[in-house]
């Protein structure tokens, strides 16, 4: 298989490039990093990739975190800019990238565990993930010539807890090997509309 993976760099994407490249093609992607570059806030970005992209099979999205806000001074723009990134950055790519898979390819997104589990200051991050998940179960009926489509919700991530664990203490750190294998079976396996929490 040949597995675009936008965010390869970063804190989840490491531990899947370590994983995926056993068995498959991995291009990595990012704004700075990675074999192709590519900014998931521009539309056009997102287009001029996969037009300079032989075709994959799968694209996998772990890039573009929320940021953190206060609920008393937040505003519809402040959520409007949080969505940029992680919200309408991955739903651009499937909404794009749909014309460019290969057919029975997939798409696996990220989420978060704010979108059930709220927390102070993540208002955004959790209507966020929440918002995807929605679009993750509408893509699931819509998308043509086989396209799966499904996301990864993960709680604090163990490689995450030195920079994230003070901020939130009510959560417990996920096994980054529980998260991988979520982003494996939802690629290889022929799963469609799902959502794994990992918490
Ligand atoms: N880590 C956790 O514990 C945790 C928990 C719950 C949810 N999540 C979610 O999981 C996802 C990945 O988290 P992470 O901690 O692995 O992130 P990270 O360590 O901050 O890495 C982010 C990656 O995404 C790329 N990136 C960032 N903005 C981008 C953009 N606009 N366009 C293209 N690439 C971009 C970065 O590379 P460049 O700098 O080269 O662009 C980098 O490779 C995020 O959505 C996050 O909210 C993470």
């Amino acid at each position: 298989m040949r597995i675009l993976l936008i965010g390869a760099s970063g804190t989840i994407g490491k531990r899947l490039i370590n994983e995926f490249s056993r068995r498959h093609k991995i291009i990595t992607a990012g704004r700075t990093s990675g074999d192709v570059q590519v900014d998931i806030t521009s539309e056009e970005s997102i287009k001029q990739m996969f037009e300079n992209l032989e075709a994959v099979d799968s694209c996998i999205c772990v890039a573009a975190s929320g940021a953190m806000d206060n609920f008393q001074t937040l505003t519809q723009s402040t959520l409007l800019e949080n969505m940029q990134g992680k919200f309408f950055g991955q739903t651009s790519l499937v909404l794009i990238g749909q014309h460019y898979l290969n057919p029975h390819g997939n798409f696996v997104l990220t989420t978060g565990i704010f979108a059930d589990q709220p927390a102070k200051g993540v208002t955004g991050g959790g209507v966020i993930s929440g918002a995807l998940h929605s679009f993750v179960l509408s893509a699931a009926i819509e998308l043509k010539n086989g396209l799966r489509i499904n996301a990864v919700s993960p709680g604090m991530t163990q490689d995450s807890f030195e920079r994230y664990g003070e901020l939130f203490p009510n959560l417990k750190p996920v096994p980054m090997k529980d998260l991988v294998a979520a982003y494996v079976e939802y690629t290889e396996k022929p799963v469609t509309g799902q959502i794994a929490r990992i918490y």
